[in-house]
């Protein structure tokens, strides 16, 4: 079943509990929170005390991409704060391995992402401990961003590594989705599409995410 992870990146985030209720309502899967430090990537989003104040307001499944340096130092704090799986970069860890086990023991899912100019390969060795790959489809930083159709290769091969190894991982692709890429993403391989603005942009979110999961308007 295809997933959908609107990011409220693209949302008003003055209005961030409702924009939440909006997704979840229209049928949205999980929420993608997307958090920055201005180090990893050039720009600064939100970080713990929101994911906080938004937990107690909200049951919806967090699906939080930490776009930060070293995650490691985090990990705990983030799973406190109400995170259900917890997305770092291959790019930023000092020890990947030892990250996706520290998520693991506090009973939550780990997920692990790469750049567009990482090779898909490099997260082959730790398939057996994620239970998702995140392939960024756009480079991280930014919403509104273009998909770059190159990286689909790389949803294509880690799919046919994980179907090889008989695994059972999520795929997520993030960046630049709309309902026209979404079915090229699907052949792909991909699973959880993450939807900043062709779902906040939208006047209906209900519509926006159907047609992502390719459902039509019309029966
Ligand atoms: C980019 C973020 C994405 C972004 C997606 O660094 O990781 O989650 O918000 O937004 P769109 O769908 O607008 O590209
Ligand atoms: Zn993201």
């Amino acid at each position: 079943m295809i997933k959908i992870s609107p990011s409220v990146l693209a949302c008003d985030l003055s209005r961030l509990l409702e924009e939440v209720r909006s997704i979840e309502s229209g049928g949205a899967d999980m929420v993608h929170l997307d958090v920055m430090d201005g180090v990893f990537v050039t720009n600064i989003s939100f970080g713990i005390p929101v994911i906080q104040s938004l937990r107690k307001n909200t049951d919806m499944f967090f699906d939080v991409h930490l776009m930060i340096a070293h995650p490691e130092r985090y990990i705990e704090r983030f799973i406190l704060a109400g995170a259900d799986m917890l997305t770092f970069h291959l790019e930023a860890s000092d020890d990947p391995d030892a990250t996706l086990s520290m998520i693991k023991s506090m009973g939550k899912k780990a997920g692990i992402s790469i750049k567009p100019a990482t090779p898909a390969e490099s997260v082959f060795p730790l398939l057996d401990k994620c239970d998702m790959v995140l392939v960024m489809t756009v480079e991280p930083g930014y919403g509104g961003q273009k998909l770059i159709a190159e990286t689909l290769q790389k949803v294509s091969d880690l799919r046919a590594e994980i179907q090889r190894r008989n695994l059972d991982v999520d795929i997520q692709v993030d960046g630049g989705i709309t309902a026209e890429n979404a079915p090229d993403a699907i052949a792909a391989g991909a699973n959880i599409l993450v939807a900043g603005s062709s779902v906040f942009k939208a006047e209906n979110r209900k519509a926006a995410i159907d047609s992502l999961r390719g459902k039509s308007d019309f029966p």
